[in-house]
């Protein structure tokens, strides 16, 4: 079998750093060691780089139909841009709203990674209403197709927010299941009301996006969802925190020993509100829900990604053209199509504003980008970590690089980027999936196809929590 073996660089896991070689045979890492022996192994040279675990990235949205249009980054142009930016491993939502049966769905999403991806992947099932029908598919489904996770929206009413019923439904099936409840919790009923007032006032500027999504709204539904899940006794899994009012009810559920997990994106912790009311209707680049917070709301994210009370990073990658699909909300905010593109940038921007700006350290961020997600999601150890019997998923980061975000130079398929501008030290250099090349020097040498869809172990990413579990 093909050898590699990577020498002179500094590893960096969850819980060490060090200096050693890794010797690759196939897809696996099989040794790892001072001074291996690097006989008929084809050498790549580390030096003066630090040695990552694959990425994983576990919230994006894909090519999926959304806001009455579709996510502009399909598989290919989307995996592309996430191998640029150190991204080995997706978890992507995939949509059942509108199917009868929960498997057509799941055959539609396989059908749009397949022959595309260029990463590995797996899938979250996102629930809009639970029926008979459904609430007896999903528990097999989720077997067979090795999914450990579905979704349920508190939020989008006209789409898929579901009735507190069926998230109750859902939690009560992740228990049985094991699977992990993922939640985006925003209170979409109370957004609707307010959304309809300022359009009634004739206030239909990107600003009011945010201005009708206040960050109560968002704490409020984090609470409601906490409670549910704890009533059904399910693991909780918050998708992109934003606010103190959030992280402030997530710190307490879990100082109280419930099952609750939060994630946060790059955007969250750098970029701020005042962005919304740039002139013209340049604001519409950056309508995600929940919305931007003005800066106060950074600090709090911040700390608790360092206690460990939030533990994930989320691109939340869900991309719409300014020159395009984001127009259709030109004379009316509410019909901006929510979502921005940060599949390529979210290694970067953790690195350089968390571990270049001495917010977190080495070792949290690999757990951040990486290793958690892998733990939650039951990819681990397969993947998240750098260990003999691991995937050969590995990033070799240059930390001197300095380089300015630009949409000029960016791999997705949009024509904007939300941190343009923004001034990044460290870059991913080479991309290694399962023993192989996919981006070498900062060319892209990987293959349409080459990504492979990982069956996940049901349960196995819950265990460590669910057995932390009181009552
Ligand atoms: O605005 C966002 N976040 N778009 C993607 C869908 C979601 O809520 O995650
Ligand atoms: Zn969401
Ligand atoms: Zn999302
Ligand atoms: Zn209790």
């Amino acid at each position: 079998m093909k050898k590699k073996i990577i020498t002179g660089g500094t590893i960096a896991t969850a819980t060490d750093v060090f200096k050693a070689d890794i010797l690759i045979e196939g897809e696996k890492i099989v040794q790892i060691g001072v001074n291996l022996d690097a006989l008929e192994a084809e050498v790549i040279d580390a030096t003066g780089k630090y040695v990552f675990p694959g990425g994983i990235d576990p919230h994006t949205h894909l090519d999926m139909p959304f806001n009455n249009t579709v996510t502009d980054d399909d598989w290919e142009s989307g995996t592309v841009a996430a191998a640029f930016g150190g991204t080995t491993t997706i978890l992507d939502f995939c949509l059942t709203a509108g199917e009868t049966k929960l498997s057509d769905a799941v055959e539609k999403w396989h059908k749009k990674a397949e022959g595309k991806a260029v990463i590995d992947y797996g899938f979250h099932l996102m629930i809009s209403d639970l029926n008979e029908e459904t609430e007896k598919e999903l528990p097999l489904l989720l077997e067979q197709e090795g999914i450990t996770s579905v979704k349920v929206f508190m939020a989008y009413a006209k789409e898929f927010q579901a009735t507190d019923r069926t998230l109750f439904k859902a939690f009560k099936i992740g228990k049985e299941t094991g699977a992990i409840v993922m939640v985006h919790c925003e209170n979409g009923s109370v957004i609707d009301e307010l959304v309809e007032e300022a359009i009634a006032k004739g206030n239909t500027a990107p600003i009011y996006h945010a201005l009708t999504r206040p960050p109560e709204v968002e704490g409020e539904a984090t609470k409601r969802a906490i409670e549910l899940a704890h009533v059904a006794g399910a693991t909780l899994y918050v998708v992109h925190v934003t606010c103190k009012e959030a992280v402030d009810e997530i710190i307490k559920a879990r100082e109280k020993g419930y099952n609750v997990y939060g994630e946060t994106c790059p955007p969250y912790l750098t970029l701020d509100q005042t962005l919304l009311a740039k002139p013209g209707f340049e604001g519409a680049k950056y309508v995600w829900s929940p919305p931007l917070r003005p800066k106060s709301h950074q600090e709090p994210l911040w700390n608790a990604l360092k206690a460990k009370q939030l533990q994930t990073i989320g691109s939340d990658q869900c991309s719409f053209n300014f020159n395009g699909k984001k127009q259709l909300g030109l004379n009316d905010f509410s019909k901006i199509p929510n979502g921005g593109p940060f599949i390529e940038d979210r290694f970067s921007v953790l690195y350089s504003e968390g571990v270049s700006k001495g917010r977190i350290s080495i070792n949290d961020f690999v757990d951040m980008i990486s290793t958690s997600a892998a733990k939650i999601f039951g990819l681990f150890p397969q993947k998240g970590t750098i260990a003999v019997g691991s995937d050969a998923d590995i990033v070799i980061f240059d930390p001197n690089i300095k380089r300015t975000i630009s949409a000029e130079t960016h791999h997705m398929n949009v024509d904007y980027n939300a941190f343009e501008g923004l001034e990044v030290t460290g870059e991913p250099v080479s991309v290694l999936l399962r023993g192989e090349f996919i981006v070498k020097d900062k060319q892209f040498v990987g293959a349409l196809g080459g990504g492979k869809y990982i069956k996940r172990q049901l349960g196995k990413g819950a265990l460590s929590t669910l057995e932390a579990v009181s009552n």
